[in-house]
């Protein structure tokens, strides 16, 4: 058995959501992150373009409305990828399971919003957590997607559009022993949106729209998929109102700060040769 195999191994007893074939426009979007005014503007998105809606998980992370957060994305009734924050709320852990090395910025800065937003979430809604699916899978124009957090071998795998191209084909081929064959992959977790090709098609991190993508640009990122075509967007929103509401909860440990600056205050989580870049904008 080689290393893919050994990596695969144990993916088999994950929740899959099949939503069948959907022809109309899809608009994919990840990391709510407790953002109330950024889910709010990204749901008015998907109703102006009278699409279908499905997020990647995340919902609960950084800023300072967690319950309201969660209470507007079941509302919506959407189909949502159990996100790492999500399994770990709903296990009742203490940290929000990115792995972040111990010591970083995002280490030291997680601490304090995964305690507000443990504080804040009900029973209820943890039970919804644990029962989301970890992959779904959709048709679209003739291909197949598969939809996903972070990578299928671990929930919380960073993939940037800089990582190894045998990266991706080990998390494609994951997928793929789970759910057969699909055409594209759409993954959110790792927070910055971009398009790679591999395999017969693409893998596409649609972005999150609770955090910008680290560009200077307080704007966060969603994806939509129309007749085929798919197309990254960034998404204007109420950004006062988030910061307010993480200053009101006591979180201004430094992610307030870069909903208006649009700078994470944790770009040691990103390979050197991305940090230069997205800095230089
Ligand atoms: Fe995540």
């Amino acid at each position: 058995m080689g290393v893919a195999d050994d990596a695969i191994k144990g993916c088999d007893r994950m929740r899959v959501q099949d939503l069948g074939a959907i022809d109309d426009p899809i608009l994919v979007f990840g990391g709510p992150y407790s953002n109330l005014q950024a889910t709010e503007a990204v749901l008015e998105q998907a109703r102006k373009r009278s699409a279908y809606v499905i997020c990647t998980g995340d919902v609960v992370a950084y800023c300072g409305r967690p319950a309201d957060t969660v209470a507007a994305i079941r509302a919506a009734g959407c189909p949502v990828v159990a996100g790492n924050c999500e399994i770990q709320l709903a296990a009742g852990a203490s940290d929000c399971g990115c792995g972040f090395e111990k010591g970083s910025s995002c280490d030291l800065l997680s601490v304090r919003w995964f305690r507000f937003a443990d504080d804040q979430i009900s029973s209820d809604d943890r039970d919804w957590m644990r029962a989301l699916p970890d992959i779904v899978t959709f048709s679209h124009c003739g291909a197949r997607y598969g939809v996903i957090h972070g990578g299928v071998t671990d929930v919380a795998r960073f993939l940037w559009s800089t990582s190894p191209a045998d990266v991706f084909e080990l998390e494609c081929q994951a997928l793929e022993a789970i759910v057969g064959p699909v055409d594209h992959v759409i993954a959110g977790h790792s927070g910055i949106p971009f398009r790679r090709a591999v395999g017969r098609g693409e893998w596409i991190n649609a972005g999150v729209v609770g955090m910008p993508p680290h560009d200077g640009n307080a704007d966060t990122a969603f994806a939509v998929l129309t007749s085929g075509q798919l197309s990254l967007h960034r998404l204007t929103y109420d950004v006062g109102g988030a910061i307010a509401d993480m200053e009101a909860a006591g979180l201004t440990q430094g992610y307030h700060k870069a909903l208006r600056s649009g700078y994470w205050p944790s770009e040691d989580v990103l390979p050197p040769d991305l940090r230069s870049s997205l800095a230089k904008g």
